[in-house]
C-alpha cells in the first residue's frame, strides 16, 4: 500500500487548529508540501508550519478567508509562485455556528455559516480545479461531516451546508472525473477539537454525546489526519464522488442499539 505523498503540493484550509492542523501534519507525515490556510491566530498558524519543517517537510502559512474571492484567488496565486501549482486541495475551513431555531435564527448568522462553510470549498474547489484539470491529476477532499444526513435541532445552516457539501461534492467528482481528478467527502463524527470543547468539557454534555457513539468515545485529530492522507494518496486511487464516514458508527443509527 502506497500512502506517499512525496512532492504533492497540498492546501489545507483552516489549518491552524483542530482537524485541520492534524490533516496538514499528517500530509506532511507522507511527504507533502503543505500550506496552511488560516483566518486568525497567525501565530498557530506558524506553529503548524514549525511542526511540519521540523518533521522535514516544506511548509507556507497564508491567511485568506475563503469565502473572500479575492484572497482565495490571491492565495492559490502565491501558490503558483512558490511550487508552479496544487495537487491536493483540503476543504477543512468551517464553523458551526450560533445554535439557534430556524424561526429564532439570525439571518445574517445563517448566512454566514453557508458562505464559509459551502461557498468557501467551491472557490477553492473552482481555483484547484481549473489547475488539476489542466494537469491532469489532483484530488480534493471535502470535509463534510455526519451531518451531512443525521439533521442536528439549533443548527440548520450547518446541516445545510454539509449536505450541499456533500452533493457538491458528487457533482464535481462527475466533471473532473474524465480529467484524472478526484473529488471526495471525509465525514468526521464527534472529533475532541476547540469546535466542540463546550461539549467534552462538560460532563453531562459529554455523556449525552457519548449515548450517541456506538464506540463509546470521541475521536482523535490524528484519526482524521491519518484517513485525509490516505484519501489524498494513490492507495485511495479509485475513491471519486463519495463520502467516508470517520465516526465511531456515529451514522449507524444508534438508538437502534436495543428496542425497535
Ligand atoms: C460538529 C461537532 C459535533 C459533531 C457531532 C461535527 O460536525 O462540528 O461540533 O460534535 O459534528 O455532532
Amino acid at each position: 500500500m502506497n500512502v506517499n505523498l512525496a512532492g504533492k503540493r497540498a492546501l489545507v484550509t483552516g489549518a491552524n487548529s483542530g482537524l485541520g492542523r492534524a490533516i496538514a501534519l499528517a500530509l506532511g507525515a507522507a511527504g507533502a508540501r503543505v500550506v496552511i490556510d488560516y483566518v486568525s491566530e497567525p501565530e498557530a498558524a506558524e506553529e503548524v508550519a514549525f511542526a511540519l519543517r521540523a518533521d522535514g517537510a516544506e511548509a507556507m502559512t497564508f491567511l485568506a478567508d475563503v469565502s473572500n474571492t479575492d484572497e482565495v484567488s490571491g492565495m492559490f496565486a502565491a501558490l503558483d509562485a512558490r511550487w508552479g501549482g496544487i495537487d491536493v486541495l483540503v476543504n477543512n475551513a468551517g464553523i458551526d455556528g450560533e445554535r439557534a431555531l430556524g424561526w429564532e435564527a439570525n439571518v445574517d448568522a445563517w448566512r454566514r455559516v453557508l458562505e464559509i462553510d459551502l461557498l468557501g470549498p467551491f472557490l477553492c474547489a473552482h481555483e484547484a480545479l481549473r489547475r488539476m484539470v489542466a494537469q491532469g491529476s489532483g484530488v480534493i477532499i471535502n470535509v463534510t461531516s455526519v451531518h451531512e444526513v443525521i439533521p442536528w435541532t439549533g443548527y440548520s445552516a450547518y446541516t445545510a451546508a454539509k449536505a450541499g457539501l456533500s452533493m457538491l461534492t458528487k457533482t464535481l467528482a462527475q466533471e473532473a472525473a474524465p480529467h484524472g481528478v478526484r473529488v471526495l467527502a471525509l465525514a468526521p463524527g464527534a472529533i475532541r477539537t476547540p469546535i466542540n470543547e463546550a461539549v467534552w468539557s462538560d460532563r453531562d454534555a459529554l455523556a449525552d454525546l457519548l449515548t450517541k457513539i456506538p464506540m463509546n468515545r470521541l475521536g482523535t485529530p490524528e484519526e482524521i489526519g491519518a484517513m485525509a492522507a490516505l484519501l489524498a494518496s494513490d492507495a485511495a486511487s479509485y475513491v471519486s464522488g463519495s463520502t467516508v464516514f470517520v465516526d465511531g458508527a456515529m451514522t449507524a443509527y444508534p438508538s437502534f442499539a436495543h428496542g425497535g
